[in-house]
């Protein structure tokens, strides 16, 4: 399946974090989030990332995401230090090998569900004539072919997370990071959306990062952590 970027072959981790941290600052000074976080992700595992509101974990999907820089620490994808990259090398990261599903979605209300689609595989320079099946086959794998000229402002709740799934496929990343997909879902497009991660990492070299308070979701993955006072435990 992805033959876009094709993905280096490697035997060690995909993603290795270590002694991550992270803290904000604002006008009354420094809120500590990550206080040393440490993981490791194999091609072809998803994981969950549990933890109470707050806790920072869309703050750590960003940070993997490379949307938001670490306070300190180091983040090795494919054994390269991408802390480090340049503006263009990091943005060129997350073009390639980052499909990202926002907790708020965030798609471009005013635009068609195809246009939100196009829009990963125009920045990642897919040429015209390939982006209509690249653009149906991610649509249909969340059964949402019929919506493909339907505009984003006229989707329910559960369809606009369906068209963000979508859109985080689209380009054949190879780390999915995606922040509580399934929230606004019911059981069954839930379930469809967890047998379509499924399927992509039974193939192997794809990884998928899940935020979740779902324990049902949580439990269709190989590994559960918890965020927890900055720490991320497993559990
Ligand atoms: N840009 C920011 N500036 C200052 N503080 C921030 C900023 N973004 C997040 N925070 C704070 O950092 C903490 C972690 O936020 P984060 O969004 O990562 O939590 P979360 O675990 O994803 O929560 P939720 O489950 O509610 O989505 C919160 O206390 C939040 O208020
Ligand atoms: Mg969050």
């Amino acid at each position: 399946m992805n033959e876009l970027y094709p993905h280096p072959r490697i035997n060690g981790p995909i993603i290795q974090v270590t002694r991550l941290s992270k803290h904000y600052s604002n006008g009354h000074g420094v809120i500590p989030v990550l206080r040393g976080v440490n993981l490791e992700i194999h091609p072809g595992e998803m994981v969950a990332v549990m933890g109470p509101s707050g806790s920072g974990k869309s703050t750590l999907l960003f940070i993997l995401g490379l949307l938001l820089p670490a306070s300190s620490g180091n983040y090795q994808f494919l054994g390269q230090d991408v802390l480090n990259l340049s503006r263009t090398d990091q943005a060129d990261f997350r073009r390639r090998r980052v499909g990202f599903v926002f907790q708020n979605c965030d798609l471009f209300e005013n635009s068609t569900v195809y246009e939100n689609l196009e829009f990963p595989l125009v920045y990642a320079q897919v040429e015209r004539h390939e982006r209509p099946a690249r653009i149906v086959a991610a649509l249909e794998r969340v059964n949402l072919a019929h919506r493909l000229r339907h505009p984003a402002n006229r989707l329910s709740g559960g369809e606009r997370q369906r068209v963000a799934v979508a859109r985080a496929l689209v380009n054949q990343p190879q780390v999915i990071l995606a922040d509580e997909p399934t929230g606004q879902l019911d059981r069954q497009n839930g379930h469809m959306i967890m047998e379509n991660f499924k399927q992509i990492m039974a193939q192997g070299d794809t990884s998928l990062v899940i935020v979740t308070h779902d324990t049902q979701v949580a439990e269709c993955c190989h590994r559960t952590f918890s965020l927890e006072d900055g720490v991320l435990y497993e559990s």
